[in-house]
């Protein structure tokens, strides 16, 4: 039988150098055959969930909820974050009902196979579109709407895998050393594959941490994303080393009520320094700005991961009244087009450690005798305004995030000698 066309487009796309396995082998039920159908099986991590898991003994059932009674801290951090928040998202749900709820998507934002209400075995055709799939006994509807939950990271065969140090848990642990390491962030987090001509997965935030030479001094995602802390792991316990379940990202909120905490608690990846100075000359007076900005504590290429977030620099040359008197945007991240095939047009995002420059040249209109000043805003952005409207969440949806406001003054031209020197 003829494979769907998109898969054509999907071949050719891997002759092109797309990372996608070859489809190695391919089984037939008899009944399948009949239909003249061959059922393909899953071959690449992503298109299977974390295989069901049984509630450990002392526990009563695997929801993040019941784990949250002893394990309060940590619990209130979870929740907060876009991990817990990876299914009811708003932008997730508009995005996956425009993909008609396609199944492959919940492996990664609801990763336990007892999240699943149907379980994917295997593709008709190799078209990841016709899935065969079966109804789970195993389903629990609470524990899916937990999104990326407390036992899709820790619960592996029984045991709740941890430090595995603990000698009064109620419940049995182990060592997770094995399990509990970038490699399971790298699962989700590092992924670039091309499914349709629209249909792609782009990201690359392990590759990049590679080539930052962050490996070399032992800083992984763990270490910048869940920052090490001294605290009990339950209310009333030993004080321990632990880490904060907090995976702070750009700062750009999930929810309307997160905005402010997360704004708070951000501190932006880059910092932005700016120099501006007033010359005269035959030609007329001029404003001089040099602004700089620099991914400074990434461990990989800002913006990251989805390809729809950016950066923006916004410099405005105010006068002391607040009149401006010039204005300008810098843009930083990637640009794609979406259709009718998905192509990225360019990147200009900031590699781990890059400084990048910009010079302007600003004529005055003669009569402006004030003192100057350059507003500087730097914001977080997830997506344009643009898209949020089109996926029908603008207004409910948290867009941006303000990093850095500041002002500095212009050197006036009567010191401009003395600047010369010292510059
Ligand atoms: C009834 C209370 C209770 C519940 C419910 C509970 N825990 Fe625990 N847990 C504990 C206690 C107590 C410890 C040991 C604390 C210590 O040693 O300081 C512990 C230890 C741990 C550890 C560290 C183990 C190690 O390797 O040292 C992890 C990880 C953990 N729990 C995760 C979970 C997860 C995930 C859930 C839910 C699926 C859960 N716990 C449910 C009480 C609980
Ligand atoms: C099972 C897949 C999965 C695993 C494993 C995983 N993540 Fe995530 N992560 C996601 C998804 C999905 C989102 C975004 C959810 C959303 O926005 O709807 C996310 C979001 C994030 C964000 C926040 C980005 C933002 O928008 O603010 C950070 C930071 C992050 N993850 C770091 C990590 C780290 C560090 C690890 C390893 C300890 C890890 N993740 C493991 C799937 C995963
Ligand atoms: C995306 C994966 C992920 C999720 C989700 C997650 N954890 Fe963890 N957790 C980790 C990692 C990684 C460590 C560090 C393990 C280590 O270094 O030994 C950890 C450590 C722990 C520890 C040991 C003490 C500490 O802080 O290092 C406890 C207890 C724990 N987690 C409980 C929870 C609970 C409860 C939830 C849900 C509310 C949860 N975790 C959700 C990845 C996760
Ligand atoms: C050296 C520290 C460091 C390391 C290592 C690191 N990150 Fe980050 N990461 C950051 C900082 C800082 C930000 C926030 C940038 C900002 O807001 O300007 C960030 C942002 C992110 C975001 C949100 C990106 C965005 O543009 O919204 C994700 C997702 C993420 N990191 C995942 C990871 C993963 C996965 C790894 C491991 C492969 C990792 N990070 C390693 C420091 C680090
Ligand atoms: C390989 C795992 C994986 C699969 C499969 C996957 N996602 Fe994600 N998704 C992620 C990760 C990881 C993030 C967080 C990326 C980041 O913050 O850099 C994410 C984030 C998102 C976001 C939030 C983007 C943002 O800016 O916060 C949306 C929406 C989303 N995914 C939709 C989907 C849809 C729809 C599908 C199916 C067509 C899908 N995802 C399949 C891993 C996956």
């Amino acid at each position: 039988m003829l494979r769907r066309p998109s898969l054509l487009i999907l071949a050719a796309a891997v002759a092109a150098g797309a990372w996608l396995r070859p489809q190695s082998s391919t089984s037939e039920t008899a009944s399948d055959q009949a239909k003249g159908t061959t059922v393909t099986p899953l071959t690449r991590s992503w298109e299977r969930a974390v295989p069901a898991q049984d509630t450990p003994d002392g526990l009563e059932t695997l929801r993040a909820a019941e784990c949250g009674e002893c394990h309060s801290a940590i619990y209130e951090e979870w929740k907060t974050t876009a991990h817990a928040l990876a299914l009811e998202d708003l932008q997730f749900q508009a995005e996956w009902r425009k993909d008609d709820n396609l199944w492959l998507c919940l492996n990664c934002h609801t990763p336990l196979e007892n999240q699943l209400e149907r379980i994917v075995t295997g593709l008709k055709n190799g078209d990841f579109r016709s899935p065969v799939a079966h109804p789970n006994d195993r389903f629990d509807a609470t524990l899916r709407d937990e999104g990326i939950t407390c036992a899709a990271c820790h619960v592996r065969d029984g045991t709740i895998l941890g430090p595995g140090l603990a000698e009064d848990a109620p419940h049995p642990v182990a060592s997770g050393a094995g399990l509990l390491s970038q490699q399971m962030c790298e699962g989700c987090h590092n992924v670039q594959e091309q499914l349709s001509e629209t249909l792609i997965c782009t990201f690359a935030t392990g590759d990049e941490w590679r080539a930052s030479g962050l490996a070399e001094e032992g800083k992984g995602c763990i270490d910048c994303h869940m920052p090490a802390v001294m605290r009990p792991l339950v209310e009333g316990g030993d004080v321990r080393p632990g880490h904060e379940h907090t995976w702070m990202g750009a700062g750009v909120a999930k929810l309307p009520q997160l905005v402010e905490p997360l704004r708070m608690a951000h501190v932006p990846g880059y910092d932005v320094e700016v120099r501006a100075r007033r010359t005269s000359s035959d030609t007329g007076e001029k404003v001089l700005i040099d602004a700089s900005i620099m991914n400074a504590r990434a461990g990989h290429e800002l913006p990251t991961g989805d390809p729809e977030r950016f950066i923006t620099l916004d410099l405005v040359l105010l006068d002391d009244s607040d009149v401006s008197h010039w204005s300008h945007t810098e843009r930083i991240g990637e640009l794609w087009e979406w259709a009718p095939e998905a192509k990225q047009i360019s990147d200009n995002s900031l590699k781990p450690g890059e400084r990048r420059e910009f010079h302007y040249a600003v004529s005055l209109s003669h009569g402006v005798d004030d003192l100057l000043f350059v507003e500087i805003i730097a914001r977080n952005h997830r997506m344009t305004e643009e898209n949020a409207r089109a996926m029908g969440i603008y207004g409910r949806y948290p867009l941006a995030v303000e990093t850095i406001h500041q002002y500095v003054s212009v050197v006036e031209a009567r010191e401009e000698r003395k600047v010369h020197e010292q510059w």
